[in-house]
């Protein structure tokens, strides 16, 4: 549905994995699809925003009426992020980006010649973390992938990175989050929550454009 909280409002969402290279041949990665933050994306759009979706690797099709930008790892993709802040209302993080990336990429395959193999990784940015924290912060709506205690990690994720709203997905189960077509998603705000039963991505993410839109409304009073 069309939501007048959104119309003409620039909303860039993050979707999908991140890979991160150890040499010419080799990456590391998770088994995000993009499913959820691709149906994010089009439901942001048919309510009436303008969207932007900054894609990590996935085989989806671009739903129609939004710009795509595509990038491999974590730092490409918290720069093309960054670029875009200075336009942006509001921000969605529902990329599985990875924590971590290799200290050296190899120049040259790596070689089999040894029985152990030791690789060292240092930490990625936090993109979410750095665009909750600009001086003009958008409104902003974080993700959770979490496997127990999903209400208390997600509210400690929502207040260390000063989000608006966080919706929570408990991944320990194989039939929703990652790479499934279904989800379901618990969605925490400073004074109040929703869960949002399993159904399908698509229909989820009419459910949580129509959750955001109404914090974002409140958040402009
Ligand atoms: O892509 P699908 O197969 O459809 O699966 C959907 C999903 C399970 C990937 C999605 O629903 C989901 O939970 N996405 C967030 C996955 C994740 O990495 O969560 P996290 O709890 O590790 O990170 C917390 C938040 O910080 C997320 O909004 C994440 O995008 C963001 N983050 C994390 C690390 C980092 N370096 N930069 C970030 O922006």
């Amino acid at each position: 549905p069309t939501l007048p909280a959104l119309a003409d409002k620039h909303i860039v969402i993050t979707a999908g994995p991140t890979r991160e290279a150890l040499d010419p041949v080799r990456y590391l990665t998770n088994h995000s699809s993009g499913k959820m933050g691709y149906a994010i994306a089009a439901a942001a759009a048919k309510a009436g925003a303008k969207v932007t979706l900054i894609s990590g690797p996935t085989v989806l099709p671009v739903p129609q009426g939004i710009s795509v930008h595509k990038v491999e790892s974590a730092a490409q993709m918290h720069q093309c992020v960054m670029a875009e802040m200075p336009t942006c209302d509001i921000f969605i993080a529902t990329a599985a980006v990875a924590d971590y990336r290799c200290a050296q990429v190899a120049e040259q395959k790596i070689k089999k010649n040894s029985d152990e193999l030791t690789l060292t990784f240092v930490k990625n940015p936090d993109i979410l973390k750095d665009v909750a924290t600009l001086a003009e912060a958008p409104f902003t709506l974080g993700f959770a992938a979490e496997t127990q205690d999903i209400e208390h990690y997600a509210r400690q994720k929502m207040a260390n990175k000063k989000l608006d709203m966080i919706a929570a997905n408990d991944v320990s189960n194989a039939d929703i989050g990652f790479n499934s077509d279904q989800n379901a998603l618990l969605v925490l705000w400073q004074d109040g929550q929703e869960a949002l039963p399993i159904a399908s991505k698509d229909k989820l993410a009419e459910q949580l454009v129509t959750l955001l839109a109404k914090r974002f409304e409140e958040k402009q009073k």
